[in-house]
């Protein structure tokens, strides 16, 4: 009975050995450890042996079992390593072929250029205010002192929806809503649409985009104005730049003003940029007027404060140097995709 159980194990190893798939090894198991196997048809002939060679050859019989697992486990391991191996080589991938060129999505100019700026005026200690672009005519003119004659307010000139409701056609809508809803000190931007009865062509758009600017808080003069748009024009058009102030009028503001930049491309001497001025206008602004604080529930004897509001395609359009508006809004991708 020895011998016979030798020669199983024998017999086992040789063909654990040989085998060469995981396929091959399982048919092996089953073969040699499963019910059917050689060795538990040996072990059932136990009954023909004297007790004393009984639990010897038991003692044998598991043993070997335990070594034909043993082997079994090696060689299945030997074989995963090898199949992984062949696995590898068969699915190599060149990884020095050119790719699929991914097609990256960029920002809108327009877009660009109001985070630069929101980035700007963030970090002069200003948070940002959306206000609603459908308004009223309240909001968009009364509140800003806007005379009830005013030409501005003609149907020419804004959008009405009704009577009283109309589609803004300035951001400065949003510092009434920022003075209702804040106490001073206040201090934000509000980038945003606006709309304007205007027909289109290259330098005109019934939509398009200003960024607002307030400031209210005791002892604001015209030198904090100045000051920062000074540095807001350095940062977006160039440690060089200048700035100027023109005495204009708005109902909102006194004393009122339009700013210009010196020219970011000859510095002031002259150029097709700045259309040989040597500055370019980008805002109107001002020191907010009495009156429009006092309807927003501020008292002007305590409090002051400037204005400011600018064009977005303006900016746009001088620093990428983009001859017509009508580019930024037909959004075509091989314009786009320069800036
Ligand atoms: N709202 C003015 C415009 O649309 C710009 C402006 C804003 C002027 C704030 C003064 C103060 O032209």
């Amino acid at each position: 009975m020895k011998e016979q159980l030798e020669a199983i194990k024998a017999q086992a190893l040789k063909e654990l050995e040989a085998a060469s798939s995981a396929a091959e090894l399982e048919q092996l198991r089953v073969n040699y450890l499963g019910k059917k196997s050689p060795l538990t048809a040996a072990l059932k002939n136990m009954g023909s042996l004297t007790p004393e060679e009984r639990p010897i050859v038991g003692q044998m019989a598991n043993s070997i079992k335990a070594e034909i697992a043993e082997a079994l486990d090696a060689a299945k391991e030997k074989i995963g390593q090898l199949e992984l191996a062949n696995k590898l080589e068969k699915e190599k991938i060149d990884v020095t072929l050119p790719s699929k060129k991914c097609a990256c999505g960029k920002l809108h100019p327009l877009t660009k250029i109001q985070r630069e700026m929101e980035e700007i005026f963030l970090g002069m200690g200003f948070s940002i205010a959306e206000g609603p672009e459908v308004e009223t005519e309240y909001y968009n003119f009364t509140a800003l002192n806007t005379p009830e004659f005013h030409p501005a307010r003609d149907v020419q000139d804004t959008f009405y929806i009704t009577d009283k409701v109309l589609l803004r056609s300035q951001t400065s809508t949003t510092q009434v809503h920022a003075m209702e809803e804040n106490k001073p000190p206040i201090r934000v931007i509000s980038p945003g649409r606006v709309y304007r009865s205007d027909a289109v062509d290259a330098t005109h758009s019934p939509m398009f985009h200003q960024c607002e600017g307030l400031v209210i808080d005791k002892g604001i003069t015209m030198s904090d104005l100045k000051g920062t748009l000074l540095l807001f024009a350095k940062q977006m058009f160039g440690e060089k730049t200048e700035i100027r102030f023109r005495p204009h009028h708005f109902p909102f503001t006194e004393p009122s003003c339009e700013v210009d930049v010196s020219c970011f491309v000859c510095g002031g001497k002259g150029c097709s940029v700045c259309k040989g001025e040597g500055w370019i206008e980008i805002l109107g602004a001002g020191m907010v007027h009495p009156n429009v604080l006092r309807m927003s529930g501020i008292d002007p004897e305590e409090y002051s404060g400037f204005a400011f509001g600018m064009g977005i395609e303006r900016i746009v359009m001088t620093k990428f140097g983009i001859s017509d508006m009508r580019l930024l809004y037909e959004n075509d991708v091989r314009f786009l995709s320069q800036f």
